[in-house]
């Protein structure tokens, strides 16, 4: 089965990490996002994945290649301009087969799509949304569906209290290629605003699918992200017998300070004496941590510098950034690439820091 992913964003809310970094291969755990997409797709046959992206697809092409390392044929749709959900999809048609998956590029879960495949399938739909249930529906577009799945209605955003149910668009579709026909060439369209509320009434289904779900477009999502896989509440995160008291350790890690779990250190990672490092750290490779360092509840990438007495908590620090001496960095703030934070600084909650990034990059 062929896997449309939807990659073509500008990843506003994850900025300035998303300045530097495409959200498809943005890491998580060190790993790029699309390394657990692929895993996800594989399990329910997918062997292609179409990469619909327009906003530094070079980046993304040169994590991701051809799609060998991860387990796939992946091709590549890049748009002129941005096209929107259901423009970018038209885009890619020369490529598509007669019955594809679309999926929202910003998700990481473990749903389990077989059954909204099977219901597709045996109801003859031109197109099925997968729903999840959320607690609080406020942010999403929830989808109103009869008792055979048949879609009735949309409601984009509701207050809480005039949500008519908890199931929301999931970013997850399986579609036929008919739909594109009613989608006009080069133009911006959206698929969830303008293409499927036409389609309401003409085959148009939902099922909700079951599993694990987070959108890490945000930056509090993203490192949620992070704990739910560390945490084992989504499967995809490293093996529970690799870690001791949840201390996963990459190869060649230095380690003089005190790490408590959760945390997962990537390869080469340096923690003098004297640092504290967790609970909830995700770090990565090359990172070094001098002493009296403290991290709890951040995500580091690779070869960040924390400098002697420096506190990070609640934060997200991108590659090759130095936290200077005795700064004070979080709760919420994110840290481009490369960037310095000065000694003694105390940045307020929420900061961003852009990337500062050498000439020839
Ligand atoms: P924000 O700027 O933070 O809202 O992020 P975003 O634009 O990446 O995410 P949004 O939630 O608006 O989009 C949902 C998914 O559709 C994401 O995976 C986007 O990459 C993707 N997407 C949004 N617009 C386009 C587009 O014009 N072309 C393509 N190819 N993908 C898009």
């Amino acid at each position: 089965m062929q896997a449309l992913i939807l990659a073509g964003g500008q990843g506003t809310r994850l900025r300035p990490l998303t300045l530097t970094v495409a959200k498809p291969v943005v890491p998580i755990l060190d790993r790029p996002h699309l390394v657990y997409m692929a895993e996800w797709l594989r399990q329910f046959g997918v062997e292609e994945i179409i990469l619909a992206c327009g906003h530094m697809s070079a980046g993304i092409k040169s994590i991701a290649g051809d799609g060998t390392s991860l387990g796939v044929r992946l091709r590549y749709v890049e748009e002129p301009e941005a096209r929107g959900t259901g423009g970018a999809i038209k885009e890619a048609e020369a490529l598509l087969e007669d019955r594809f998956l679309v999926l929202n590029g910003d998700i990481l879960c473990d749903l389990d799509l077989a059954p909204q495949i099977e219901h597709h399938e045996r109801t003859g739909a031109s197109a099925t949304i997968g729903v999840i249930e959320v607690e609080d529906p406020s942010a999403f577009g929830v989808v109103v569906a009869d008792d055979e799945g048949a879609v009735e209605a949309f409601v984009e955003k509701p207050k809480r209290k005039d949500a008519p149910s908890k199931l929301v668009n999931a970013g997850v579709y399986v579609l036929e290629k008919s739909v594109l026909d009613g989608i006009p060439a080069e133009q911006n369209v959206s698929i969830e605003r303008e293409v499927f509320p036409a389609l309401v009434g003409k085959g148009l289904h939902a099922l909700e699918i079951h599993g694990r779900w987070i959108d890490i477009g945000t930056p509090d999502r993203y490192l949620e992200a992070h704990w739910d896989l560390l945490e084992g509440r989504m499967k995809g995160g490293p093996d529970p017998s690799d870690a001791e008291d949840g201390v996963t350790l990459g190869f060649d890690c230095k380690v003089d300070g005190e790490v408590e779990g959760p945390a997962w250190l990537d390869d080469e990672v340096e923690v003098a004496a004297g640092a504290k490092l967790g609970p909830r750290v995700s770090i990565g490779a090359g990172t070094t941590v001098a002493k009296g360092a403290e991290v709890s509840d951040s995500v580091l990438l690779a070869g960040v510098k924390v400098a002697n007495g420096a506190k990070i908590n609640g934060a997200i620090i991108a590659r090759g950034a130095t936290i200077g001496k005795g700064a004070v960095v979080g709760p919420d703030a994110v840290i481009g690439e490369g960037a310095t934070v000065a000694p003694g600084t105390v940045l307020e909650p929420g900061a961003r820091i852009a990337p500062e990034l050498e000439e020839d990059q």
